[in-house]
């Protein structure tokens, strides 16, 4: 099914923006927070959980033309270190919608080589749902073409507060001089690891804020917002980010040469 994609006779003909695409300047590292959910629901007078499932057909939708598209690495935030504040009913609703996903979407990532990775605090999750991460991850390990990160009970700050405690505790039993610890230090110690930082962030929603997601790594992200909410956004949306993130003029703090 995924092959179709950009081919002549696939999905590609409905986008046709993607031409304005210049295939040499992919964003190598996409990262997005799938915002929007509930009011997508609420302003159809359904519950907000209708929106969590649209949501996740977003994702494959997403999932699928970034990978066409040539994009090496997509993070998505799936639930926020602080979405446990939520009504139990949602927590739980959005618990068991995970393992749905990697109950019945695993087989066709792993065919289409993506590699899952899961970001956050996996370790307070529920067991269950610990195994199948594990499981998902150890299946997809060895692909070679999509890096899906995962972002669950994830927070750029706790992450943070993670890494340096892992950096402490080496200066403590002397693993590590303090002189040598430098930025490669900590965004090592982070969950993406080695992983580029995102050259995209799209958030969507309307809000126009980063809500504390990947906060050390996207600091020269380019950032781009829409109006729209998650369970609407497709394909051609990533094609106008990634078209609009091609005309930004990124300096990373020096000048133009
Ligand atoms: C934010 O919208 C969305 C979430 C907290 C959940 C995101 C989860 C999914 C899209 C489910 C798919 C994920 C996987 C990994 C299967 P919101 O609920 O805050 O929306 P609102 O701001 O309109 O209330």
């Amino acid at each position: 099914m995924w092959k179709k994609w950009f081919s002549k006779s696939g999905e590609v003909t409905k986008i046709p923006e993607v031409d304005l695409i210049d295939p040499t300047r992919i964003p190598q590292h996409v990262a997005v927070i799938m915002d929007g959910n509930g009011r997508w629901a609420q302003k159809q007078g359904l519950i907000r959980t209708f929106g969590h499932r649209a949501g996740v057909e977003r994702l494959r939708d997403i999932v699928k033309a970034a990978s066409r598209l040539g994009v090496k690495a997509l993070t998505a935030y799936a639930f926020s270190t602080e979405n446990w504040k939520r009504p139990d009913e949602e927590v739980n609703f959005l618990m068991s919608l995970f393992s749905e996903y990697l109950d019945t979407e695993i087989e066709e990532l792993h065919q289409n080589q993506v590699k899952i990775r899961f970001i956050g605090k996996i370790d307070e999750l529920a067991l269950n749902l610990q195994h199948k991460i594990e499981n998902a991850q150890a299946r997809t390990s060895e692909n070679t073409g999509l890096i899906l990160n995962l972002a669950v009970n994830y927070g750029g700050r706790a992450e943070i507060t993670r890494a340096v405690k892992i950096i402490a505790e080496k200066v403590q039993t002397g693993e590590l001089k303090i002189e040598d610890i430098s930025d490669n230090t900590i965004q090592n110690n982070l969950f993406t690891g080695e992983l580029p930082d995102p050259d995209l962030l799209i958030r969507p929603s309307g809000d126009l804020r980063i809500s504390n997601f990947l906060l050390w790594q996207s600091a020269y992200s380019e950032l781009w917002f829409t109006d729209i909410n998650w369970p609407d956004f497709k394909p051609e949306h990533l094609v106008q980010a990634i078209i609009d993130f091609q005309k930004r003029d990124r300096r990373f703090g020096g000048i133009k040469k």
